[in-house]
């Protein structure tokens, strides 16, 4: 597609994650020194509907964001978007404030709204921005990394008290239906059990019975890091895994869900170069007149895939990470 791109906007789309706010300043940055203008838009989708929220964004406007956590832009999931009227609308505001195209940060839901308003001819661009590491296109999404370390840090001060008091915690991670912080959290602070949607498992083989030989063997506290898709799928909660260990062990267990914490604070360097490169790759872009693509990591290198195709993809928990973690976290 040739199109000369004047004017693009920026959108947070789905749950927040560290290293949004990085995309955004250098989606800033770079257009504006190819002599783009940015509009900044408020509230994901929804602030292209009804009420638009719509505003431009400067150099200066993006100074000092680079690390803070969350998205200055706010954002929202947004039913009304997705209906036949809510796109229709989203259109005629951005041809009202003069928007060509679009960069839109967030999860695979936020894409297929992008692949729609392409169809639509508002050439739009994504990035992938959730702490879940779930993007089907891309080994890695913003954020994921800034989650994994406020995961161990939380997970080593439970660490400390339950070693105090020879306890086992079960540890409730989030990932919406993905175990990717499970699994790399679970092997980084030496959790006994990982439990993930991924991979099926029985209560009492893997996670009782594997407390017990191993507390035969010496070993007197216990992580045991469960992912929230688990606890979805199972209809339980980590309070009740927890009793049924102390019920099958003997040992004192409690129970932690980490919750929100997971998807705040300062992006970590991972995080801040990632989304650096990934913001300056969707202008490249949209700069260039393509639109309806996705910006994806792939073997270490930053490309671009369609959207359409990209949502086709699959990307299988690392099994060999998981039979890793198996092996060695006794
Ligand atoms: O997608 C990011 C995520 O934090 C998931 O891990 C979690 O399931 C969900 O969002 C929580 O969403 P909310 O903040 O809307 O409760």
């Amino acid at each position: 597609m040739d199109k000369k791109i004047k004017t693009i906007g920026v959108l947070t789309s789905g749950g927040d994650a560290p290293g949004m706010n990085v995309a955004i300043r250098a989606v800033v940055r770079t257009a504006i020194n190819r002599g783009i203008k940015v509009k900044g838009i408020r509230h994901g989708f929804r602030g292209l509907l009804d009420k638009p929220d719509i505003f431009e964004l400067n150099n200066f406007a993006v100074s000092d964001i680079i690390d803070r956590g969350g998205t200055i832009l706010y954002t929202a999931r947004c039913e009304q978007f997705k209906t036949e009227e809510g796109m229709q609308i989203a259109i005629k505001n951005c041809k009202l404030f003069g928007i060509d195209g679009i960069v839109v940060i967030g999860g695979d839901g936020s894409f297929r709204g992008a692949a729609d308003l392409s169809m639509r001819g508002i050439l739009c661009v994504g990035i992938p921005g959730t702490i879940d590491n779930d993007i089907c296109s891309s080994d890695y999404s913003i954020g994921y990394d800034t989650a994994l370390d406020t995961i161990v840090e939380m997970v080593d001060r439970i660490s400390d008290t339950s070693q105090s008091h020879e306890r086992c915690t079960v540890v409730e991670v989030m990932g919406r239906g993905a175990g990717w912080l499970a699994l790399e959290s679970g092997i980084a602070v030496g959790a006994s059990v990982i439990l993930v949607p991924e991979f099926d498992f029985d209560f009492e083989k893997d996670v009782i019975d594997k407390i017990i030989q191993a507390r035969e063997k010496g070993k007197k506290d216990f992580i045991i890091i469960v992912a929230e898709g688990v606890v979805h799928n199972k209809k339980t909660s980590v309070e009740e895994m927890a009793n049924n260990i102390c019920a099958g062990t003997n040992i004192d267990t409690r129970s932690s869900v980490l919750g929100h914490v997971q998807r705040g604070g300062s992006p970590t360097v991972r995080d801040r170069i990632i989304g650096s490169q990934m913001g300056y790759k969707a202008v490249d872009l949209l700069s260039a007149g393509i639109g309806n693509r996705v910006v994806v990591m792939k073997n270490n290198k930053i490309k671009d895939y369609d959207i359409f195709e990209s949502q086709k993809m699959k990307k299988p928990l690392d099994k060999d990470l998981y039979l890793i973690a198996n092996e060695i976290n006794k």
